[in-house]
Formats: C-alpha cells, sequence, structure tokens
C-alpha cells in the first residue's frame, strides 16, 4: 500500500451509442440515468424496494436494510426463491416455451432447453439432491464442465436452499479439496469429463483423487458427458441420469430468507488461502437482475451471450442467474474459442444471431492477434451490444473489438466489478453515456464509488489512488466464509468505514473511473484473480525449491503473465528439468491457469532489511526494465545483478 499510483494512460477519444440502439434502449438519456442514480443514493430504500417487488416474494421484507459496519442486511423478514425467481415466474407467461439456454458442444452437439424444460430438470435434481438427505444448511461443490446440468445443479441448490460452491474445472484435485474442506461440503456434483480443445478432459478422476482427503463428502453425483472411464465408488457415487429416472418432476421452491446463503465462490488474495466469498439471495437476486436488464439492455427478442465458465462470478451472476430473472434467452457453449479453428466464436455468433457479447480483453487481444480474416468471414450483422470483464481493456484493443466485431453499430460496456461485488458496479450505460476506450465508467445504480489515498482523503480529478465504494449494496459480499476476522481486514480495515476494492484507479473530471489494476500482491492471468502467494506456496512444497517470490509481468495476451524467482535447496540445480518439474508441480497443486510463464533462479532474493522480498523490484526486472525507485534498504545489492542476468 505504500507505492504511489501513477496514472499515465491518457486516452482521448469517446463514442456515443449509435443512434440506432438509442432509439430502442431501455434508457437512452442522460437525464433520466442522472434521476434514478440520484434516487438510488437519496432514497435507497424506496428505490431497491422497487426494483426486488419485480422479482417475487412469498413474503415481503420488514425493512429494506440494515448497516451494522462491517455487516450488511438486504431485504430482512423477506422470503424469496432465486430458482423460483429464475424458472417458475417465467411459466406462468409466454415465455413458458421460450428458450432459456442455447447451448452447443465443443464437438458440435446441440440441445436447446426451454424455461419449461429447465425448470422441469432444475426440479427433479432438486429432488435427486432431497433424496440423498441435502437441503437447507448445506453445502454442495459443484465441479463441471460448461454443460447445462452446471447450471441445473446450481439452480437446483438454489431451490431447495443448499449452498453450492462451484469449483472451476480447471483446478487441480489438491485446490478442489482445499475448498471442498474449507465449506465442509456434503456432497459434490460433477461429470465424468468434458471437451476442450478436441479432446476429452477428465474431472471425475480429480474428485476421486481430491475425496482422498475430504471427510465431509457423502454423495457424488456423475453427469455422463465426456464417456471416458471412470471408477464408481458403491453407495457414495452416483450416475446422474440413473438418479433422475427415479424422481418426481414436482419440486416446490423453498422459501427461503432473503439473506440464506446463496452460494460460496473462491478467490485468490494477496495472503494465506483462498477466500471463500459468500453471497446471500435477495439482496444478489435483486442486483444481478438490475445489472442485466440496464447493462445489457435484455430483452425477450435478444440472444445473449456471454463467454465465461460458471466457475467465474461472471458465469453465475451473467449466465446463470441474472439472465434468467430477467427471461432472456442465451446462448451456452462448452469448449475453446479456437476449435476447430478461430472462428468457432463468430460461427457461434452467425449461427444462433447472437445479439449480446460479452467477454474479456484477454479473448479479444487474442482474436487480433488471430486476424481478421476470421471474423470477417462470418456474418455478425444480429450483434447490437458488446461488453468486456475482467481486467482494464486497452484502447486499441477497444477500437477493433468496436470496429471489427461490431462494425461500429454496436455500443461497448466496460464493466467493472469483483467476485465480491457480486454484480456489475461501474459501467457506461449503453443508449446513454458516451464510452472512453479504456475506461470502464460510471457508477451503476446504488453504487457510490470514490478514490482516495491511504488515510481515506478523496482524491481531486485525476489523481490516482485508491478505489473503493463508500456505502453496501445489495449483492455486497456478506462476509468470508467461516472467517469474519479476515472479511473485516481485507475489506474494511486498509481504509476506514468504506469497502476497499485492491484496486488503483482514478476519476476522471467526467466522473468516469479508469482501473489501474490491483495495488495487492494479486496477478490478473486472463482476467482471472491468483494470489502470487499461492503460487509461491505451491512452488516452495516443491523438495528443491527454498524461497519462491512470483510477480506479474505485462503480457500481451494474458493481460498478465506469472513470473517465479526460485533460489533453490543446498546442492540442487536449477536446470531445464527442474523447471518442467516445477510447472508441473504447481499444476497439480492449483491447476494449469496457475502455471508460470517463466521461472528464474537465483542464490537470493531481493530483501530488505527487515527481510521483506522487494516485489517492486522484481517486477522491474521480470519486466525487463530498469530497476526503479529507491533501492536503498536492499540488503545484499548484488543479487539484482544476478537475477537481472538469469532472464
Ligand atoms: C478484479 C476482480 C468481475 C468478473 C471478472 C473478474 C479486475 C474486473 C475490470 C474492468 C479493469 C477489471 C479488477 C478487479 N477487473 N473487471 N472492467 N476493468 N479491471 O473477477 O476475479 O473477482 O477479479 O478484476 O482488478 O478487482 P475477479
Amino acid at each position: 500500500m505504500s507505492e504511489r499510483i501513477e496514472s499515465v494512460l491518457q486516452e482521448k477519444r469517446s463514442f456515443s451509442s449509435p443512434e440506432a440502439f438509442k432509439a430502442k434502449a431501455r434508457l437512452n438519456d442522460k437525464m433520466a440515468y442522472n434521476r434514478l442514480y440520484r434516487q438510488s443514493l437519496d432514497e435507497p430504500d424506496t428505490f431497491w424496494g422497487n426494483v426486488a417487488n419485480e422479482l417475487h416474494w412469498f413474503e415481503p421484507w420488514d425493512k429494506v436494510r440494515e448497516w451494522h459496519e462491517p455487516f450488511v442486511k438486504w431485504f430482512i423478514g423477506g422470503k424469496t426463491n432465486l430458482a423460483y425467481n429464475c424458472l417458475d415466474r417465467h411459466l406462468n407467461s409466454w415465455r413458458r416455451n421460450k428458450a432459456a439456454i442455447i447451448w452447443e458442444g465443443e464437438p458440435g452437439d446441440q440441445r436447446v432447453l426451454t424455461y419449461q424444460d429447465l425448470h422441469r430438470e432444475v426440479s427433479k435434481f432438486a429432488n435427486v439432491l432431497k433424496g440423498k438427505d441435502i437441503g437447507q444448511g448445506d453445502r454442495v461443490a459443484i465441479y463441471m464442465p460448461m454443460i447445462p446440468e452446471a447450471a441445473i445443479a446450481m439452480l437446483a441448490c438454489a431451490r431447495i436452499g443448499a449452498t453450492h460452491s462451484v469449483v472451476f474445472g480447471g483446478f487441480s484435485a489438491a485446490a478442489l479439496a482445499d475448498r471442498i474442506n474449507d465449506a465442509t461440503a456434503k456432497a459434490v456434483i460433477t461429470a465424468d469429463g468434458g471437451f476442450r480443445r478436441g479432446s476429452v478432459f477428465p474431472l471425475k478422476p480429480a474428485v476421486d483423487e481430491a475425496l482422498e482427503q475430504c471427510e465431509t463428502v457423502e454423495s457424488v453425483f456423475v453427469v455422463k458427458r465426456g464417456n471416458n472411464d471412470v471408477a464408481m465408488q458403491a453407495g457414495r457415487d452416483h450416475w446422474y441420469h440413473e438418479l433422475m429416472d427415479e424422481v418426481p418432476t414436482d419440486c416446490p421452491a423453498e422459501p427461503l430468507d432473503a439473506e440464506h446463503p446463496l452460494f460460496i465462490l473462491y478467490t485468490s488474495g494477496s495472503t494465506g488461502k483462498p477466500k471463500g466469498v459468500l453471497h446471500s439471495t435477495g439482496g444478489y437476486q435483486t442486483y444481478t437482475y438490475l445489472t442485466s436488464k440496464y447493462i445489457f439492455d435484455m430483452r425477450d427478442e435478444d440472444v445473449f451471450w456471454c463467454t465465461a465458465d460458471v466457475g467465474w462470478i461472471t458465469g453465475h451472476s451473467y449466465i446463470v442467474y441474472g439472465p434468467l430473472l430477467n427471461g432472456a434467452t442465451q446462448v451456452m457453449y462448452e469448449g475453446v474459442p479456437n476449435y476447430p479453428e478461430p472462428d468457432r466464436f463468430w460461427q457461434l455468433v452467425e449461427k444462433y444471431r447472437v445479439s449480446t457479447f460479452y467477454t474479456a480483453p484477454t479473448a479479444i487481444r487474442a482474436f487480433i492477434k488471430w486476424g481478421d480474416a476470421w471474423p470477417k468471414c462470418c456474418d455478425l450483422s444480429s450483434l447490437r451490444l458488446l461488453g468486456t470483464v475482467g481486467e482494464p481493456i486497452n484502447p486499441e484493443a477497444w477500437i477493433w473489438y468496436q470496429q471489427v466485431i461490431g462494425n461500429g453499430n454496436c455500443p461497448i460496456v466496460d464493466t467493472w466489478w469483483q467476485t465480491e461485488t457480486g454484480g456489475i458496479m461501474i459501467t457506461t450505460l449503453p443508449g446513454v453515456h458516451e464510452a472512453k476506450p479504456g475506461s470502464a465508467g460510471l457508477p451503476f445504480f446504488g453504487v457510490e464509488p470514490a478514490i482516495v489515498d491511504v488515510d481515506g482523503n478523496e482524491q481531486a480529478a485525476n489523481d490516482g489512488g485508491y478505489l473503493v465504494i463508500k456505502r453496501p449494496w445489495p449483492s455486497m459480499l456478506r462476509t468470508v466464509y467461516g472467517d469474519d476476522d479476515r472479511y473485516r481486514a481485507q475489506y474494511w480495515s486498509e481504509i476506514p468505514h468504506v469497502y476497499f476494492a485492491g484496486d488503483g484507479a482514478r476519476r476522471d473530471e467526467d466522473g468516469y473511473f479508469w482501473i489501474m489494476g490491483r495495488v495487492d500482491d494479486v496477478v490478473n492471468v486472463s482476467g482471472h484473480r491468483l494470489g502470487t502467494m499461492e503460487v509461491e506456496s505451491a512452488l516452495v512444497s516443491h523438495e528443491a525449491v527454498a524461497e519462491a517470490a512470483v510477480v506479474g509481468r505485462p503480457d500481451e495476451i494474458k493481460g498478465q503473465a506469472i513470473v517465479a524467482f526460485v533460489t533453490l535447496e543446498e546442492g540442487r540445480l536449477g536446470n531445464e528439468d527442474l523447471r518442467k518439474a516445477l510447472l508441473q508441480h504447481v499444476s497439480k497443486e492449483i491447476g494449469a491457469i496457475a502455471k508460470p510463464e517463466e521461472i528464474r533462479f537465483a542464490d537470493a532474493l531481493p530483501k530488505t532489511r527487515s527481510g521483506k522480498i522487494m516485489r517492486r523490484l522484481l517486477r522491474n526486472i521480470a519486466a525487463g526494465e530498469e530497476a526503479s525507485g529507491d533501492i536503498s534498504t536492499l540488503e545484499d545489492k548484488s543479487v539484482i545483478e544476478q537475477l537481472m542476468q538469469s532472464g
């Protein structure tokens, strides 16, 4: 927190929404935004009460908000059910037979589930879970490929009040075991395997390996997808399709308390093990419903496609919950963007006439690299709105996205938010605001951000500082699962009385926020947050490693790439074999996403006299820059020379 945040980006362009978009947009003038924004801050109870009332409540709430810093409650006393709001609510309307999910597998197989179909599958699977004695007060881990059953599993949990914890299918058995144990999950929902880059990646074997270290799991439900061979342990493991044949289709949604814990989602921090970010029901549903409606201008005629995986918050809020709350039709795709060819996404846009496309800057940079010919061969004329999320987008990539994918016809929403915020917090509203390439934009309704210095003083326009949020919003995380102290320390202590997001940013003279990246020891690789500490722990757990320091270096495609500086135990040699072994070790401990791009061996790491690793220096070295700033506290200056030559 001590380093000063300098703001360097000077981007002056701005773009209004195309007239054709504006003419039809739900909101299309700044006055309307200003009025609603003011109301959301001045009369939050009225504002959020009205929004929440667009959804179904079995019993009304007594009070909209209760704030005892750092703990918030929304819609106190109200009873609702998120699965009911996503599904049952639409069954009494013409949407009953509307496509909810248009799914395509990587091999090209397709399924369409209408709202009625999805309701039936969710109800049945909820009965399956109940049949194994799973319900309110239980946690269920979900470790799945991107198939409709991933959404069905989440919604089935929500329907009966079991708290889900989705673990990204790319995480290793060890990472899965940690998460299962932290949440003391009672069941795991998984698949034999899924398709990725033309072949099957196994999931069930990783579950088996994880469960050797987990004592709380009583049942494992296995969806057949990859057709790969898997072992089934009698009594514990069940085939999904077999159990689904045995249950009734009717399962009433349980009226749940508004503050009922809906899900836990683990995310990396700068220290210690991943944090179980806990979200609850009533506020989360209200906020994801409203953000989807306004930011994506979600309409019945739209075909929405968010390319995230359900293993991340984007998949929770803008694949499963937000779009279904709005009765939208969406595309869900299992595989990678460049299989069999780099035009797969554009083929999908053309085939399903996708109108709203939401992806990450890292994907956009990969598309640019693959060349314009791929998108240009497809008919993308159905697109009317584009979005990005996960990291700052460089203005050149923004312009490419607008020109080559949007053909100049689509507004772009650059959405800033976090696992912890549950929904989009800062963005421009399409049809209302001009977009400035590289800036996320303005606060959404109910959000009151500020840029402050270490002491909490607000900064002048364009001065860099810490991004904080000055009041709680409905989908704010409620705590770190099982660790209120860590919750308080992480989010409510760095700067008093505000939510500390962990990002550096500035606000320009028009009130637009420019996010400059993390201020803690977190790297953002392909839009996914990884704690450097986690990767360091993984490295140090290898017998050859004495000490490790991990930093991010700017990477053209991934945003940041991981560079590890490693010192070895006496007598070990830093050669190519060891390098490979360490990469494999990290994959096994965390998952392939955490594999360092580069490992540099050294005799020592640069430290201050008090023994703290000087990460700033390592970041310079990793980026191939001259060591900048003050190195007077460096214990042994020759270390730098050696590290610079090790690259
Ligand atoms: C961190 C949160 C929210 C879903 C994806 C990531 C960075 C996110 C933007 C954006 C600049 C962004 C921030 C944030 N970030 N969106 N539009 N512009 N930076 O979720 O893993 O919880 O990571 O991602 O640094 O703190 P996450």
